[in-house]
């Protein structure tokens, strides 16, 4: 069979996080597709352009890209600012979205991008455990319903376009297709993520997919372990490094997604599923009520560097 072609002559990646930048990276670095990259927040850009030009000196150094694909990845990302909006991304083919893990922002994200941009563009969602089907619901334009043609065009280029942290280095990406994406849509996401060095698993459009639904069980009981004083966080995070070779503990991988986006997760398996088995931790609650966010914050089950 022959591959089939993306077709995505520019990318617009909304969250300048560190989800949303990765994708940018690979984007302008392995499919070499024009970024177009939107944050609500000022910061967050100025700190995301930052982050990639030190991945890239980094890729560069150890030899892994050479300088002149470094400045041309560089020059393919164009800021567009949060004064522009989501007008600013009107013209791309496709759009990844990799904003906070929450239903209402996400929603509201794409019945914007559904008005605003051609009915053609591919509109994918980097959601870790959201349903894609209801992502793709909000897209259906104002007065149309789900059965009218409009309104199952518009929600057909919906997809769940699942890449791993660090984006970079992660071989990954889970394509996961919601009740209404078409056969076409999610042939051409497979085809953009392949572009990007992924490989691609598909699942069910279920609460966390694959990947999540065994996750975060895992880190779950982690903390559950430690807010019971079971051991101490060294300890268990030792325990899976060199008793079962993770190359780290749980408690830091959690740290390095972030609690507050492994909170909203376990919300999402646990109110999706209704099984007690995914409740999340009290600690967890506590640690994001204190903005303990993790690496993204400077502390969490660990302190890092600013
Ligand atoms: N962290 C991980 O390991 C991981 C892995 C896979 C998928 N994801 C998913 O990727 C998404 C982003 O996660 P992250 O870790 O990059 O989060 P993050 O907190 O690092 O970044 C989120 C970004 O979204 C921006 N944002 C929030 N609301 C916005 C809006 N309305 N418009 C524009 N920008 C907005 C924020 O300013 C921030 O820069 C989430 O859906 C998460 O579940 C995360």
């Amino acid at each position: 069979m022959a591959a089939v072609a993306h077709g995505i002559r520019t990318v617009g990646v909304i969250g300048s996080g560190q989800m949303g930048l990765g994708i940018a990276y690979v984007s302008a670095l392995r499919a070499r597709v024009p970024v177009l990259l939107h944050d609500r927040s000022e910061v967050q850009l100025k700190k995301g352009l930052a982050f990639m030009d030190k991945l890239l000196e980094k890729d560069v150094a150890k030899g892994k890209v050479s300088s002149e694909d470094a400045k041309d990845a560089k020059d393919r990302v164009t800021v567009v600012s949060a004064e522009q909006g989501l007008s600013g991304l009107r013209d791309v083919d496709m759009v990844i979205e990799a904003v906070s893990e929450k239903l209402a922002v996400k929603e509201a994200i794409f019945k914007e991008l559904s008005a605003k941009l051609s009915p053609e563009a591919i509109l994918a969602t980097n959601t870790s455990s959201i349903s894609i089907t209801k992502i793709a619901a909000a897209t259906i334009p104002e007065g149309q319903t789900a059965a009218s043609s409009e309104g199952a065009k518009s929600a057909s280029r919906v997809v769940g376009l699942h890449f791993f942290n660090p984006v970079p280095v992660m071989k990954l990406v889970e394509l996961i297709s919601a009740l209404q994406t078409s056969r076409d849509t999610l042939d051409r996401a497979r085809a953009y993520a392949v572009a990007c060095g992924k490989e691609v698993t598909t699942s069910q459009d279920v609460p966390g997919f694959v990947s999540n639904a065994l996750l975060m069980p895992f880190i779950n009981e982690a903390i559950m372990c430690l807010e019971k004083g079971v051991a101490t966080r060294e300890d268990i995070d030792k325990t899976l490094k060199l008793g079962m070779n993770h190359p780290m503990g749980p408690l830091q991988l959690a740290d390095f997604i972030g609690l507050d986006t492994c909170l909203s997760i376990q919300q999402t398996l646990y109110t999706g599923t209704g099984d007690s088995k995914y409740r999340p931790s009290i600690l967890l609650e506590r640690m994001v009520d204190a903005q303990w966010l993790g690496k993204k914050s400077g502390k969490g089950f660990y302190d890092y560097d600013a």
